[in-house]
């Protein structure tokens, strides 16, 4: 009899044991819905370039004055609530948003949670965005992950580092306008760079780049990513305004580029399905989602999606941008656009809840839940 007690209690050790081996990330409750490790540019920057001495600044208001978390204050979000990113997160139960990397407080246990890397004016090369000054370009946004992959290391073990990153972390990447906007298409700066380079050699090098930016990820074992395509650039209240667009015309020539990207895009991305052994390459069609948005606006609950809410000068409020002495309209959750170039919170409700939920129209060839549940 005592023998035998003896024996079920060192059975019993010896389960306990094992499960704490096998199962020693879920006995961390936090966890158990992952995180969100988020790149790109302004549509996703929750507050980096606040720490970056550049010309592209989100930190004033009325920027923000839809956060519930800052009280209305301003964060570094272009736009007045939440971005994609953070609904996104919010939805999959994440207990806090993504940390930006360049805050004092992205440190500890919070980079479990999730890191953003994003920063207004990035690009996929180095020199989109060099009339900003300053911003992190998707080459240094993984460079930062790298160091954030070491952390998690020393935080969990390696194994279960490894554990948690292949299996309960998306990689968000949302980037692309930039290269067009504030590269190819400048005037003047890239007049050189456009004379010596068609569209398509330039948009080959973006896509050479970016399977390079994505490979080195997956090296840093990530496997769960989301891409989002360009949305269409040629319509944004910038773009109208300064074209002397009407309501419902967009600018042709960005649109195309934009649209000869995302072609290329999506073979990339059917591509690194095939090759990158174990990760999942999602495919957002940003592009889609906000053309359906802006054509059928009303449908949605908006009753413009050419004016921006926050900004000054010309038709469509698209020529200064949003600051503490441009006006803004009082029903911003009307407005598809925020500011003369970003989404307002309710675009980006709609766009995220398409990514979370939606069909293969818009996001394939899994949504964000059953990428999540892989
Ligand atoms: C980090 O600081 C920012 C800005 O002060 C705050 O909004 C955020 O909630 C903090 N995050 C964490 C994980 O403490
Ligand atoms: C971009 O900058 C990074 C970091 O400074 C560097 O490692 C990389 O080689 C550069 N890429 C190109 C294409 O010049
Ligand atoms: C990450 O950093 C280490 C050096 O600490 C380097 O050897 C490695 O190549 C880097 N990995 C990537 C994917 O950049």
């Amino acid at each position: 009899m005592a023998l035998n007690y003896s024996a079920f209690l060192a059975l019993l050790l010896f389960m306990i044991i094992i499960n704490l081996n096998s199962f020693g990330i879920c006995q961390d409750d936090d966890l158990k819905n992952g995180a969100s490790y988020i790149f790109g540019d302004s549509l996703v920057d929750a507050g980096n370039n606040n720490y970056l001495q550049t010309l592209s600044k989100a930190n004033i208001p009325p920027n923000g004055i839809d956060f519930q978390a800052s009280g209305g204050n301003p964060t570094g979000r272009y736009t007045n609530g939440r971005t994609i990113g953070d609904i996104v997160g919010e939805e999959l139960g994440q207990p806090h948003f993504a940390t930006p990397f360049m805050a004092p407080n992205c440190t500890g246990r919070a980079i479990l949670h999730g890191v953003n890397y994003a920063s207004g004016g990035g690009g996929i090369m180095n020199a989109t965005g060099r009339i900003f000054v300053n911003r992190l370009s998707m080459d240094i946004q993984v460079d930062y992950f790298n160091i954030t992959r070491k952390q998690i290391d020393k935080l969990l073990g390696a194994a279960n580092a490894k554990d948690y990153i292949t299996k309960k972390s998306i990689f968000s990447i949302t980037v692309g306008s930039n290269d067009f906007l504030n590269n190819y298409l400048l005037p003047v700066i890239s007049m050189g760079a456009r004379i010596t380079q068609s569209p398509d050699a330039f948009i080959v090098d973006l896509i050479n780049n970016l399977r390079g930016q994505l490979t080195r990820l997956y090296n840093l074992d990530a496997r769960k990513f989301i891409i989002g395509n360009v949305g269409p650039i040629g319509c944004i209240p910038y773009q109208k305004t300064i074209n002397q667009l009407s309501a419902n015309q967009c600018v042709e020539l960005p649109n195309k580029l934009a649209l000869q990207y995302n072609a290329r895009l999506k073979d990339l991305l059917a591509e690194l399905n095939d090759n990158l052994h174990g990760a999942t390459f999602v495919h957002a069609n940003v592009y889609d989602l906000v053309m359906e948005l802006m054509t059928n606006y009303e449908k949605y609950g908006f009753t413009t999606a050419s004016k921006a809410c926050c900004g000054n000068g010309g038709q469509f409020a698209g020529i200064i941008p949003c600051g503490p002495t441009s006006s803004m309209c009082s029903d911003r959750d009307k407005h598809v656009f925020w500011d003369p170039y970003h989404p307002s919170e309710a675009a980006n409700l709609i766009i995220a809840k398409q990514l979370l939920d939606g069909d293969p129209k818009y996001v394939s060839p899994v949504n964000l839940r059953q990428l999540r549940d892989l």
